[in-house]
């Protein structure tokens, strides 16, 4: 069959990698890059390090506002959809790049697969639920990364062409974790920094960085910690953070966004990472890593059920509180499969007959 893999922002180009290698061992892929992120520390870097074949069409919309970039992107995607017609689509995660890609798709009577399908926050001011909900309900084949997802979906009364098959980022950390202590040997030294003496942050969601407030709370916590703290920071909390002019103490170091490899060495290397991203999340608990989630809520509600991360939003004494709690006990089981989930994917695709 053909298959048209459609991704744009950082975290899809890390779960194409396994299912683009899954698929071309049988299936004939298209990999169109929207040109969300377009800086080569967000976008090449990791096609090079991932070694994913180069996009057959990269798209170039670049920035800007939601209606504006996911209009561009859906004028762009039909496209090369008409041009290429496939049998089926593939849509990663919840992007602007997923919204437009299932609805250029569907709208062309192009039948839809979505991996990363069911997560929910149940906040609706997020854009990422939006693009969630409308990606699944337009998917035929939905492909889950936990049972917790399933039974989103199953709410919803999406049961049709539903399967979990584990998380298609832990079949990338897998893969590299072997590589993980040499990388981190490096990353100390050129960081100055001592293993297990370190807090690793990430901060890039629109509740965190749109409001001037909640990063200046965050930034003077972190400042409190009295403990190094490494900041990959990603170009939009870059930009905001000098448009408010925000002050972070002596001892957090803010960085330019640093590979999968060397990012995944220093969370696995922190004393507790600080995020709002939904991949570090998963990682510091696949890494065994306690996790402070500066966010309200969460997509991988396991790991807080596991005692491993706790959600903190931008709020001073539970940061604070967060950091003083102990390492957790071992969580008792993996709730994201076992590490062959691009394979699965891949097998269920073998058999698929797509039809809208
Ligand atoms: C996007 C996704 C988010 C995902 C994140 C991963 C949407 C709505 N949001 O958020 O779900 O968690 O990617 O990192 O799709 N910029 C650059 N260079 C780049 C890319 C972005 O400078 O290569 C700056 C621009 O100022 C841009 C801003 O970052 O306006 C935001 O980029 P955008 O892709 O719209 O959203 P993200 O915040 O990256
Ligand atoms: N990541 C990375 N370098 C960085 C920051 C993040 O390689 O400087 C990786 C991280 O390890 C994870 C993914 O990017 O695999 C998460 O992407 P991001 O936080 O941008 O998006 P989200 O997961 O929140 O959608």
């Amino acid at each position: 069959m053909k298959f048209v893999s459609i991704v744009g922002a950082r975290p899809q180009f890390i779960k194409l990698a396994p299912v683009s290698r899954a698929l071309r061992r049988r299936h004939q892929e298209v990999i169109v890059h929207t040109g969300q992120h377009y800086d080569d520390r967000m976008s090449s870097a990791f096609f090079d390090e991932l070694e994913i074949p180069e996009p057959d069409y990269n798209l170039e919309i670049g920035s800007g506002p939601h209606g504006e970039q996911t209009g561009r992107m859906l004028a762009g995607i039909e496209d090369v959809l008409l041009r290429e017609r496939p049998d089926a689509v593939i849509v990663f995660g919840d992007t602007n790049s997923t919204l437009a890609g299932a609805l250029a798709a569907i709208k062309l009577h192009i039948a839809v697969a979505h991996v990363e399908a069911g997560l929910r926050s149940f906040n609706r001011t997020m854009p990422e639920e939006i693009n969630r909900i409308v990606a699944d309900q337009v998917s035929g084949r939905l492909f889950c990364p936990t049972e917790t997802a399933r039974r989103h979906l199953a709410a919803e009364g999406i049961t049709e062409g539903v399967e979990v098959v584990g998380d298609v980022m832990y079949d990338v950390l897998r893969q590299v974790r072997p590589a993980l202590p040499g990388r981190a040997e490096r990353m100390f030294k050129s960081l100055g920094i001592t293993p297990g003496e370190f807090v690793l942050v990430t901060i890039h969601r629109p509740a965190n960085t749109d409001d001037p407030e909640a990063m200046r709370r965050i930034a003077a916590t972190l400042g409190e910690l009295g403990m190094s703290v490494v900041f990959p920071v990603h170009p939009r909390t870059r930009k905001l953070t000098e448009q408010y002019g925000i002050a972070w103490g002596g001892q957090v170091r803010l960085v330019d966004p640093i590979g999968h490899q060397d990012m995944l060495a220093l969370e696995q290397a922190a004393y507790r990472v600080a995020t709002d991203s939904g991949g570090v999340q998963k990682e510091a608990f696949l890494l065994g890593v306690p996790c402070i989630t500066l966010r309200e809520e969460t997509e991988w509600p396991e790991t807080v059920e596991a005692g491993w991360n706790v959600l903190v939003g931008s709020r001073p004494d539970a940061i604070l509180a967060a950091f003083r709690r102990p390492v957790p006990p071992a969580p008792a089981r993996n709730p994201f499969g076992d590490g062959d989930a691009a394979e699965r994917i891949a097998r269920a695709l073998d058999v698929w007959s797509p039809t809208v």
